[in-house]
């Protein structure tokens, strides 16, 4: 039982997929520049790995940046970089001592090398831990990785035609388990190129909070959400209650 939210800790979804949005507003909002609100979400980050690792969630995927985002102004997408190398030497420790795995899915060939360095070194130093899997999309989209998929596949099967199994196995989520819950923070609701093939049959759960503001309760609350829907996979709500 946790907070005010009391979760049915036998019901915890094994994957959770969150789109962290609203950082630049956030910081917006209180006089300060988007850079800061980056920042500041980095502490969620850190509250919302810990907790999903407590309540044994064994996927945890963050959309840290998107293959659109390179579009934004330079020195943003500097600071981000910069960001994203600082926070995965910075919590080396913490990801070692929660036995936490670090992952990776997008073209993170593409990232500076000092970000893909850290991220490189992250990913090689917690490759033994097995409390739950971390992963970060970085210079993600969904339509990148379908492409990407549909190249190699086309690659390896010019003779046969492929099931939805078969062709999983080409994504980069491809040995994750479709996430049961997709949670956006900041009250956009749309998807922006996420996990687009994997959220066939998500539930979603969209939030006004702005992700620097997204802290434990507000993720039992949604995990609290999640556990009272009905997920029918396209049957009727008697055959699912059989
Ligand atoms: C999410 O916050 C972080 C990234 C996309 C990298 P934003 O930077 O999108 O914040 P808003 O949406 O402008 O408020
Ligand atoms: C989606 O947020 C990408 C990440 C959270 C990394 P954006 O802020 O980039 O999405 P849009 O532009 O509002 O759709
Ligand atoms: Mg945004």
């Amino acid at each position: 039982m946790s907070g005010s939210y009391k979760i049915d800790n036998s019901l915890i979804p094994n994957h959770i997929a969150i789109i962290m949005d609203g950082n630049g507003r956030w910081a917006k909002s209180k006089g300060m520049p988007r850079v800061l609100g980056h920042r500041e979400g980095v502490k969620t980050v850190r509250e919302i790995t810990e907790t999903c690792a407590e309540l044994g969630v064994k996927y945890l995927t963050l959309f840290a940046f998107s293959t659109e985002n390179w579009n934004r102004p330079e020195y943003e997408v500097n600071a981000l970089m910069t960001l994203i190398v600082n926070t995965i030497d910075n919590e080396l420790k913490n990801l070692m001592k929660n036995n936490i795995k670090l992952e990776a899915i997008g073209d993170i060939s593409a990232l500076p090398s000092k970000s893909y360095n850290s991220l490189i070194k992250g990913i090689e130093d917690t490759k033994d831990n097995d409390r739950m899997t971390l992963v970060l999309a970085l210079n993600y989209s969904g339509r990148w990785d379908i492409v990407n998929a549909a190249n190699m596949l086309a690659h390896d099967h010019a003779e046969n035609r492929l099931d939805e199994k078969d062709f999983k196995m080409y994504l980069s989520t491809a040995k994750y388990p479709d996430p049961e819950l997709i949670i956006r923070t900041s009250g956009e609701l749309r998807i922006s190129n996420f996990l687009l093939w994997e959220a066939a049959y998500s539930e979603f759960y969209f939030t006004d909070i702005k992700w620097p503001d997204f802290k434990k309760e507000s993720l039992y609350e949604a995990i609290y959400d999640y556990q009272h829907r009905e997920r029918r996979f396209g049957k009727t709500s008697e055959q699912v209650n059989k």
